[in-house]
């Protein structure tokens, strides 16, 4: 399956985001790919969002990976660009998160060979006619 979408604002890619979430389920992956500034943290706020967590987001820079405990779901919001390699995801125990909740993943298509069949991509690009548009391809396998 392909979506492909234009987001025209950040509050649409937020909206996006809320979308996306309500279907989510314990074991989902969802890796998000696209230069920086692309709208990979803005669609995670809308998904954290729709968990009432919006107020709690922070950048996972300096950490690699932010963990929100709900009731209902955890949620684990990577950020793999300080990463060099899949060695160091796994160093990290990164695979220990895919099983335990939902894990959303900045810059994932660096570890999409050790990922489980099924997971989603979304990928992120500018678009040239505005700065505040953006292509955003949705992929399930
Ligand atoms: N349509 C849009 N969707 C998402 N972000 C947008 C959009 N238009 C402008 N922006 C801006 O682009 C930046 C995206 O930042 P961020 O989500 O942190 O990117 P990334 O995590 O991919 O590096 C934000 O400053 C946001 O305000
Ligand atoms: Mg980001």
């Amino acid at each position: 399956m392909e979506i492909n979408i234009i987001s025209n604002s950040e509050n649409e890619t937020i909206e996006l985001g809320k979308k996306i979430a309500k279907n989510l389920k314990k074991g989902d992956i969802i890796i998000l790919s696209g230069d920086l500034g692309s709208g990979k943290t803005k669609l995670t706020e809308g998904i954290l969002s729709f968990f009432n967590l919006q107020d709690e987001i922070s950048s996972p820079t300096f950490t690699i990976v932010n963990e929100y405990i709900t009731e209902k779901l955890n949620i684990y919001h990577f950020d793999l660009y300080r990463l060099n390699d899949i060695d160091e995801f796994e160093a990290i125990g990164g695979e220990e998160y895919f099983e335990k909740g939902v894990c959303i993943i900045e810059w994932g298509e660096m570890i999409e060979e050790i990922l489980p069949q099924d997971y989603i991509k979304i990928e992120f690009s500018r678009n040239l006619e505005d700065e505040n548009k953006r292509n955003i391809k949705i992929l399930k396998k």
